[in-house]
């Protein structure tokens, strides 16, 4: 079965390849994102990405939450979740209280990953959108991993890794690191391959997770769903282009993909399309 399909990461943790990616703007109640977690689960995605930024770990929380009393998986083991320290929380000092709040909403003793969101450090409780010259700073990433591993070491988070990183910051992070990361989460799909990326990440055993992996429509770009090519490669196949997409994210590199999917007919549909049958 699709949901079966997962990749052993260099912490010794298995994770599901697909995910189901939280993040919606403007950010939905509580139940609404419970009851599409409940959904997700349900038909099959073991894997929930929040993130302290989209504002959904509690709703993801009320949903794992159900999905335990339902019955739908044995236990929390059966789930894989990730979350995400934001950009304000990344000084050192904050790291800790940081996880240990996410944790508080979503309910749980531990994150499957938690990962660093972005090489990027803001003053604190400044709210996104409201940053200004002077409240962004380079990342401490010597300091703010060393935070991150003791998160780990703690057992707050099973494996931990980066968000955004480049080839560099990655470099920079691993001349520090006595763990390395078990992933980088960056945007990838046909028409942003990460091909330097992912054979640098390759080589330092740290998976590559894509997100936006249609492109990011909702953040008004069309590069997947409106690519020419793709829609070509789709008619001839009789297939979507969305269905492409995933056959490329999955067949052609060793990497999960986070979908975004708050609508069951496209939640459905993804399951339905996960197979080497659509290449
Ligand atoms: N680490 C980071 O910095 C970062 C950044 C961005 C996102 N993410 C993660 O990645 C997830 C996905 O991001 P994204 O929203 O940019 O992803 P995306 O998968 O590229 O786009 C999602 C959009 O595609 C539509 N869609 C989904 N399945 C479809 C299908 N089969 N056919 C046609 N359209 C379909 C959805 O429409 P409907 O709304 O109509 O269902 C949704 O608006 C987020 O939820 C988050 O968890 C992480």
């Amino acid at each position: 079965m699709e949901t079966e399909n997962k990749i052993s990461l260099n912490s010794g943790q298995d994770m599901p390849l697909m995910a189901f990616g939280s993040s919606t703007f403007p950010p939905q109640p509580v139940e609404r994102l419970k009851t599409a977690v409940l959904d997700a689960v349900e038909i099959g995605y073991r894997h929930i990405d929040t993130a302290t930024l989209y504002q959904t770990e509690e709703g993801v929380g009320a949903g794992i939450k159900a999905v335990l009393e339902s019955g739908l998986v044995k236990n929390r083991e059966q789930l894989f979740v990730t979350t995400k320290l934001w950009c304000d929380n990344a000084h050192p000092h904050r790291v800790l209280l940081a996880i240990k709040e996410s944790l508080r909403r979503l309910g749980l003793e531990y994150v499957d990953m938690y990962l660093i969101h972005a090489p990027v450090t803001v003053a604190p409780d400044i709210t996104y959108g409201a940053w200004k010259k002077g409240d962004v700073f380079p990342l401490d990433i010597k300091s703010v991993w060393a935070a991150m591993e003791e998160v780990q070491k703690l057992g707050l988070a099973k494996s931990i890794g980066v968000s955004n990183f480049s080839c560099k910051k990655l470099t920079e992070l691993l001349a520090h690191a006595k763990i390395i990361p078990a992933v980088n989460q960056v945007e990838m799909h046909p028409a942003m391959r990460q091909k330097n990326l992912r054979e640098f990440c390759n080589k330092k055993g740290i998976h590559v997770s894509a997100y936006s992996p249609l492109g990011g429509k909702e953040w008004g770009f069309d590069v997947v769903l409106g690519n020419e090519q793709l829609k070509e490669i789709a008619q001839n196949k009789k297939k979507s282009v969305a269905q492409i997409e995933k056959c490329w994210n999955n067949n052609n590199m060793s990497h999960n993909k986070i979908h975004k999917l708050t609508k069951a007919i496209h939640v459905r549909l993804d399951m339905r399309t996960y197979t080497d049958s659509d290449a």
